[in-house]
């Protein structure tokens, strides 16, 4: 069977003349099951699901014109700045997308692309940023074959050739990636949109308290390979997989402890595995520990349902509900006086995933 996303009559014919310009705001997202660790092809060990967020977003504007010999491919701008690098990055990413979209090798692309979070505020941009050109060319092939929807889908699938966990951008709330005994629908191709959770889910907020913004000593592509020689990575895909079917019924209920011993479970785990992989790597700050530790008695003291998280770096992901924000703030405060001046928190919460940037 031909894969569902291939569609090789997707070419241009060369009198008609296809030019214009769109844009689209992609978040970032949070995993609450983590990805780490990946098949050949970009496709994941286990099963991960993640809240899109809202605040921190990448805005990509992407002008098209018909290609002839003297036009460069792909022109890129970060924040006005041309970057050669992300270009040749991109360039890459493009040309492994033929199959997919056979028109791109026929179009000039021009690319702006900005961040609403600060460059150095340590959060990985790569979700948003590949959720957010998946978006563009998805749009740009809607707007030239205007029979078909637009994909989210395909959108999907086309952002985890560039980011695994740019697949879980594309929807609002919660999203789910790799295929998963428990959610009926998922797939290792593309994520899927996860509604089944109660309400107050929907509710929460993630402040990110910045304890370094200093680059990752290893990057997220170094941390996936090195779980092929991690003595731990079968216990572990197991674990993902059981952490999996346990928080997808927990999500069904409000019972929000039982949750967050998952989640924080997950990020330590993530952790642990950088730990004891071969060469060893710590991604976590003094602070980091300071937190965590703050945020568990200060939970155990109140009685208050607010956990955290980690991705692949030191910031600590603060999840809550939203009617206990008054209360978390309070303890915001204090923990931020006993922190490094430099460290800040940035306030994000559960949002409605992309939309597209009106254009004059
Ligand atoms: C720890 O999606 O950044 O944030 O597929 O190589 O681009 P690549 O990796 P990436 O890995 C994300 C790892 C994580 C966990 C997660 O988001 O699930």
């Amino acid at each position: 069977m031909i894969h569902k996303f291939i569609q090789p009559q997707r070419t241009l014919s060369p009198h008609h003349h296809h030019a214009g310009h769109i844009a689209w705001q992609c978040p970032s997202n949070i995993a609450l099951i983590k990805y780490w660790g990946k098949r050949p092809g970009q496709l994941p060990e286990n099963a991960s699901i993640s809240f899109t967020l809202s605040e921190a977003r990448t805005e990509t504007k992407v002008s098209y014109t018909p290609r002839n010999e003297s036009s460069q491919w792909i022109d890129f701008r970060f924040d006005g700045t041309s970057s050669e690098a992300f270009a040749q990055r991109i360039e890459s990413y493009f040309a492994g997308l033929t199959d997919y979209f056979p028109f791109i090798t026929q179009l000039a692309f021009s690319i702006d692309s900005m961040n609403t979070f600060p460059h150095s505020s340590g959060i990985a941009s790569s979700a948003s940023a590949m959720s957010a050109l998946a978006m563009c060319l998805c749009d740009i092939e809607q707007r030239i074959w205007p029979e078909a929807e637009m994909d989210l889908q395909k959108a999907s699938f086309i952002a985890r050739l560039g980011s695994g966990s740019a697949s879980r951008s594309i929807y609002p709330s919660l999203a789910v990636w790799g295929k998963s005994d428990a959610v009926e629908g998922s797939s290792d191709e593309y994520a899927i949109p996860y509604t089944d959770v109660h309400p107050i889910y929907r509710t929460f907020h993630d402040d990110v308290l910045i304890v370094s913004a200093l680059k990752k000593s290893v990057s997220s592509s170094a941390g996936h390979a090195l779980m092929q020689s991690n003595p731990y990575a079968d216990s572990r895909y197991q674990q993902a997989r059981d952490n999996m079917k346990r928080l997808i019924e927990i999500m069904r209920t409000d019972d929000l402890h039982q949750w967050g011993q998952i989640i924080e479970s997950e990020a330590l785990s993530l952790h642990a595995l950088m730990m004891c992989s071969d060469p060893s790597y710590i991604l976590m700050k003094p602070e980091t520990l300071t937190v965590i530790e703050s945020l568990r008695n200060y939970r155990k003291a109140k009685q208050m349902p607010v956990f955290f998280t980690l991705d692949a770096g030191p910031n600590i992901h603060i999840l809550y509900p939203h009617h206990i924000q008054d209360a978390v703030q309070e303890w915001m405060k204090d923990i931020l006086t006993i922190l490094p001046d430099a460290c800040h928190c940035l306030r994000d919460r559960v949002g409605l995933g992309p939309s597209r940037i009106p254009l004059p």
